[in-house]
């Protein structure tokens, strides 16, 4: 009797927290024009589209370089000490003698300019995108893609990409028409002065970006913070997306969580293909716990380090290559460039010199403190979405999960790969790779909906 008793509550309980973790919630009601510009939204909006043209000034320039030349001593790094410690201050000091002697900045904004840019106003914010329509015959189809970056990063970061997704590619029907956004606070695109802009948000005002540019249905390319704003746009408006490609695919639902505790107890059963990217726990939480610091400050107080940060110049290029170097390579921390030497230098200073010259460390900062805490954002990631989704994995990549978990978020995962090298930006890393897969999974994106 005791045992019937006994197995009847564990079956029950068992059920209810199945129930409980499975449970897709109702999605909040959300207001998609809610005004993040300063004060009141106006009797009319502007909504025109302007050209916009990359500067970097002479005032600018000589400014920086100024502020690079008057710097005070580092403290050198301690004996045997590389990269553990944080950024090596040797190797930095020959980072920003590079910065104020080779880099040229007149030919680095010239780069840039080859795309055409444009600024347009969403909800309030004068947003910056790249643009880029391809020159074909009428034979090749062209399809809208809209590319999203994450922090600390720009639209800057998909120019290696940019000319490879709008040539026509050998035995591919289509081709690219690329939208490259700079999110709200990131680069060219104005910040918000109101608190709320979280990635739900985000996602929202990207929709609104891509309708006013008369897209109704488009592709969506994002990694880091942009996939968070794109999940969130794919479960929200799944009509307008018509499928997504992701270099940092998570599934935030409470099942997802729960999956991941329970395959701890056998990894090789629930991943066949990289246990090791998760498990063990242990190991992961190690390097979070190692890596993360970035990461609570900037979700706590990121106007306090954002006082020092816009300020110096030589304290932005540290604290930035630091986590654009570990995200790179995680297991570099016994090289004094910690993971940067993956990615070409002037791309490294590129996207440093756009955060300096836009003053945006603290705008995009700010994501993390809004990235987690409002409860629209815990409903929405707790519902899965029916847009076709492919996943790509790079090895140093700074999260991994397996399909099986994937697959509660993304039902229609049409695709997955994952690769034993490569890291976070992916784009600037190995833009080749990144691109071929896109045109791989647009293709089953296109088989999945003439299936249906
Ligand atoms: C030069 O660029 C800086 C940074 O974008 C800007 O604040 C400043 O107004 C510009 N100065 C001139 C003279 O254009």
């Amino acid at each position: 009797m005791k045992l019937l008793i006994f197995s009847a509550i564990v079956v029950l309980a068992g059920a209810y927290i199945v129930m409980k973790f499975t449970r897709v919630p109702d999605p909040p009601e959300i207001d998609v024009q809610r005004w993040w510009g300063s004060g009141k939204r106006p009797q009319k909006e502007d909504e025109s589209i302007r050209p916009f043209k990359i500067e970097f000034n002479d005032t600018m320039i000589q400014d920086l370089k100024q502020r690079l030349k008057n710097r005070r001593r580092f403290t050198k790094p301690l004996e045997g000490i590389q990269s553990e410690y944080g950024m090596n201050t040797d190797y930095l000091e020959k980072i920003l003698n590079y910065w104020v002697e080779k880099y040229d900045f007149k030919k680095r904004a010239e780069l840039l300019n080859r795309f055409p840019h444009f600024k347009t106003k969403i909800q309030g914010l004068d947003l910056h995108y790249i643009h880029v329509k391809p020159k074909v015959n009428k034979d090749i189809e062209v399809l809208p893609i809209l590319l999203l970056h994450g922090w600390p990063s720009s639209s800057k970061e998909f120019d290696k990409i940019i000319p490879i997704l709008t040539t026509p590619k050998d035995g591919y029907k289509f081709v690219f028409e690329v939208i490259a956004a700079d999110l709200p606070g990131f680069g060219f695109s104005e910040g918000t002065n109101k608190p709320g802009l979280n990635p739900l948000q985000i996602g929202i005002m990207m929709r609104n970006l891509m309708l006013r540019l008369g897209f109704e249905k488009y592709y969506v390319q994002a990694g880091d913070w942009g996939s968070q704003a794109a999940t969130h746009m794919t479960t929200l408006f799944p009509e307008n997306v018509l499928g997504y490609h992701c270099n940092m695919p998570l599934s935030s639902r409470a099942i997802s969580y729960l999956k991941l505790f329970i395959g701890s107890l056998a990894p090789n059963l629930v991943d066949s293909d990289h246990p090791e990217r998760v498990y063990p726990l242990k190991k992961h939480f190690t390097y979070l716990m190692r890596e993360s610091g970035y990461f609570h400050i900037q979700s706590t107080k990121p106007d306090t380090i954002g006082v020092a940060l816009t300020d110096s110049p030589a304290g932005l290029a540290a604290y930035m290559m630091e986590k654009i170097a570990i995200c790179s390579n995680r297991d570099q921390l016994d090289t004094p460039h910690g993971g940067l030497e993956n990615l070409d230098i002037d791309d490294v200073l590129d996207t440093v010199t756009i955060t300096w010259v836009n003053e945006c460390i603290v705008t995009s900062s700010r994501l993390y403190a809004e990235g987690f805490y409002h409860p629209d954002i815990s409903i929405v990631a707790n519902i899965p979405t029916a847009v076709p989704t492919a996943a790509i994995k790079f090895l140093y990549e700074v999260s991994y999960q397996p399909d099986w978990i994937l697959r509660d978020k993304f039902q229609n995962l049409v695709r997955s790969t994952s690769f034993d090298f490569g890291g976070h930006f992916a784009a600037l890393h190995t833009p080749k790779v990144l691109v071929d897969d896109v045109f791989v999974s647009v293709e089953e994106f296109i088989k999945f909906h003439n299936k249906k």
